[in-house]
């Protein structure tokens, strides 16, 4: 059995939908849900399913993120992950942390990479006119949504989309894909998804 942790910042809808596939002749199973916010509704909705948590503020540590990053991997390494899933983790990671856990370590990405890595992609698929939309789940790479794409789910942008409609439409797409992928690549195969 392949042990799974989750990193989250916010509300944690993509890590409700990973915990929830984790069952039965799944290859995984979810061990840690960590948060850079002590505050994350999702911590919450973790428990709730009955998932260890742990979080560890980012705030005190600054510009510090080696010590926040050292900080993380208290709780992270203590629950020994083969996999982790970053799933709306708004912390940006250095190199090194990457390199720990190189090749085991996917992101969920609201947009079709590579167009778009960063911040606010439904906006600027707006602003492009653009006829599609997505998101993407990769490994993550010392790169900003960058490394290798393993799934991608595509969504029509409708005629008076704003940007949270055009959000909710991929983030329920978000939840099909990312329990796709990890079942996958939990079992070692890692052939992209596409839906
Ligand atoms: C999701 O849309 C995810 O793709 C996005 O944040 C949201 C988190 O929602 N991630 C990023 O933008 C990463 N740069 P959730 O907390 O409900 O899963």
């Amino acid at each position: 059995m392949r042990r799974v942790a989750i990193l989250i910042s916010g509300g944690g809808s993509n890590m409700v939908a990973l915990v929830k596939s984790m069952t039965g002749d799944h290859p995984a199973r979810a061990v840690l849900v960590l948060s850079n916010d002590p505050g994350a509704a999702g911590l919450a909705k973790a428990r709730d399913l009955g998932v260890a948590t742990a979080a560890v503020d980012h705030r005190p540590f600054g510009a510090d993120r080696a010590g926040f990053e050292a900080a993380l991997l208290v709780p992270l390494l203590a629950a020994a992950p083969d996999i982790l899933c970053l799933a709306g983790f708004m912390r940006m990671l250095t190199p090194d942390f990457v390199d720990r856990f190189r090749g085991r370590m996917l992101n969920i990405h609201p947009s079709l990479l590579p167009k778009y890595p960063g911040l606010h992609t439904h906006a600027r698929a707006l602003a492009a006119g653009d006829a599609e939309a997505g998101c993407t789940v990769h490994e993550v790479t010392a790169e900003l949504d960058a490394g290798p794409i393993l799934g991608q789910a595509r969504v029509p942008v409708l005629p008076g989309d704003s940007e949270a409609t055009l959000a909710a439409r991929v983030l329920a797409q978000e939840h099909r894909l990312y329990p796709a992928v990890l079942r996958r690549v939990a079992a070692g195969d890692r052939r992209p998804v596409f839906l």
